[in-house]
Parts: structure tokens; C-alpha cells; sequence
């Protein structure tokens, strides 16, 4: 296949979007899709694999991507960033312990089952984290039972959740006596690793998707956390309006320290509960 056409056409650019553009058909040709993704997130990843190989135009880096395959996934994985662990930012985890859980419980209906959407889960700290968060508060209480849907676009990081087992440095800061109720230690030949045990396991169900085609519905609380961070604010308004629908009416969604509702034109649909924690929930229809 000739890639003069690729050449041709950066040797042009001069803005960010025409860069996208170009580099989009080379995604394009991998079946894979970064449309949607920031220009700005985007370029300094681009610039970033360049740095590394020494390579200085775009047009040259976009015909290695688009022969070599392992330089595609090098850059694919970076722009992933499934980086993720246990109880990330646990004054999060803390306050919606606290205060947010205490709400949902009261507001179940006769069923008592819990229903969390952990929304671009990576792999699986996160679904891990809410179900160990809400199984402590559910055992000794009658009737309630919860529900884990967890999602992400990468295969590989959902197919790590699914298997469920962690290097010993990823639970070194959980509290003891998390580590003893809720993993098992398994020791391998040259290190160990830390098995999350069934009881957890069972409560979450995995899927390999975008976060736009989950057809969830009456969810209680999204966690949808450093995502939104990569999306252009189209894209964001798009995944925003999506909880809204998912979510029940009254139902939470949580997003990353470092991302916000405000100015996006989909701030009305959430009000602000714990604003540091960025914690929010749904406005009902009738009140927009
Ligand atoms: C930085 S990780 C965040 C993991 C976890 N939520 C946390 O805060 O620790 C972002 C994850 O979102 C996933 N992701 C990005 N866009 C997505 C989409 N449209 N649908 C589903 N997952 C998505 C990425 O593959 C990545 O694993």
C-alpha cells in the first residue's frame, strides 16, 4: 500500500486539526477510532513517541506508525491510559461512603439491590474498590445486595479485571484487614500476586464497550472517573447526557478530581452534592 498519500498531505499541516486528521486514518487502518479524543491529549502523546524515537516531522511518524504495528500499539497503549488503582483518591471513597451510601440505601425500592456502573474501569481497581466499599456496609444489614456493571473500550484491560489478580505492590497501602477479608495471596515462582476473592468477583459484571452504546438503566451511582479528561467537550456532553439517562432519578454520578461539569452544556442535568470530591447528582426532568 503506498503511503505517499499520508506524506503528502502533512507536509501541509500546519494546525492540530489537520495533524488529527491524518493520524485518524492511520488509527483508521488499525480498526481503531480517536476522533473523539482531545487534539491537545492527542499531540503530546504524537510528540511524545517522536521525542523518544528521535523522529522530528509528523509526516515521517505517521508513515512508521502505519508500516510498524508494535510502534501503533506502543502509541495505542499510551493513549489508553488504563492507569488506575485501589481506592483511588480515598477521600472520594470516604465521603461517598459516608454520606452518599447512606442516601442510596434509603431511597432503594422494595427490591434492595444496588445498582453501580463503573464507566471506563480499566483494570478493575476501580468496580473493585466500590464493591469492597459497598459489601462492608451491606453484611450487616438485611436485604440489600449490589450489582457491578463495569465497562471499558480496551479488551486487554477488561480481560486483566476479569482474571481478578494484582502485584502485591498495587495492595500494599490497602488496610490490613481488607487485604485478609477480601484477597487471597497467591505465590508464584519469582513473585506474588494478590487474587480478589469470589465473593467480590461475583457482584461485577465486565464488558468490553464504549461507554455510549451500555444500554444500563436505573443505575444508582456512575462512577466515571478520568475519562471525561481525554474527550473534547462534544464528546463529554455526549457521555454526561448518556448517565443522565442511565441514572435513576435522584441517582449520583462521580467523575476525577481533575474533571468538572461547569460551563459544559449539560451542567443543568447534575447538581454539584460534594463538589471537591466532584460528586453529583441527577436533576430530575420535571425540574430542568
Ligand atoms: C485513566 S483510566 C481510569 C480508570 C478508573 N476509572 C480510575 O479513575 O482509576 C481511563 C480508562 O477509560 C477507558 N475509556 C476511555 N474512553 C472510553 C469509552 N468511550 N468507553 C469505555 N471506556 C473508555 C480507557 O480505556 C481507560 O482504561
Amino acid at each position: 500500500m503506498s503511503n505517499g498519500g499520508i506524506a503528502l498531505s502533512l507536509s501541509k499541516l500546519s494546525a492540530d486539526d489537520e495533524i488529527l486528521n491524518v493520524f485518524g486514518k492511520v488509527f483508521e487502518s488499525y480498526g481503531a477510532d480517536i476522533t473523539r479524543y482531545k487534539s491537545a491529549f492527542i499531540k503530546r502523546r504524537l510528540d511524545r513517541r517522536m521525542g523518544i524515537l528521535d523522529i522530528k516531522d509528523y509526516s515521517d511518524y505517521a508513515l512508521v506508525l502505519k508500516n510498524e504495528r508494535r510502534e501503533f500499539e506502543e502509541l495505542f497503549l499510551s493513549l489508553s491510559i488504563n492507569v488506575t488503582n485501589f481506592f483511588r483518591d480515598s477521600i472520594v471513597y470516604d465521603n461517598f461512603r459516608l454520606f452518599i451510601t447512606p442516601k442510596i440505601l434509603s431511597n432503594l425500592g422494595q427490591s434492595g439491590k444496588i445498582r453501580i456502573w463503573s464507566a471506563g474501569c480499566a483494570s478493575g481497581e476501580e468496580p473493585y474498590s466500590i464493591a469492597i466499599m459497598f459489601l462492608n456496609i451491606i453484611e450487616k444489614l438485611n436485604n440489600f445486595s449490589v450489582e457491578i456493571i463495569a465497562n471499558d473500550i480496551s479488551k486487554k484491560a477488561i480481560e486483566y479485571a476479569q482474571n481478578g489478580r494484582y502485584p502485591a505492590k498495587s495492595i500494599e497501602k490497602l488496610p490490613s484487614d481488607i487485604i485478609t477479608k477480601y484477597f487471597h495471596k497467591i505465590t508464584g515462582e519469582t513473585d506474588t500476586e494478590y487474587g480478589i476473592n469470589p465473593s467480590i468477583k461475583s457482584k461485577i459484571t465486565f464488558r468490553t464497550c464504549d461507554i455510549l452504546s451500555s444500554d444500563s438503566k436505573q443505575i444508582d451511582a456512575i462512577f466515571c472517573r478520568n475519562v471525561l479528561i481525554y474527550y473534547e467537550r462534544e464528546a463529554q456532553e455526549l457521555i454526561l447526557q448518556k448517565f443522565h439517562q442511565c441514572l435513576r432519578d435522584g441517582g449520583y454520578l462521580v467523575l476525577g478530581m481533575d474533571e468538572t461539569m461547569l460551563g459544559r452544556k449539560c451542567e443543568k442535568l447534575f447538581f454539584p452534592v460534594m463538589a471537591r470530591e466532584r460528586i453529583y447528582q441527577k436533576v430530575l426532568p420535571n425540574s430542568i
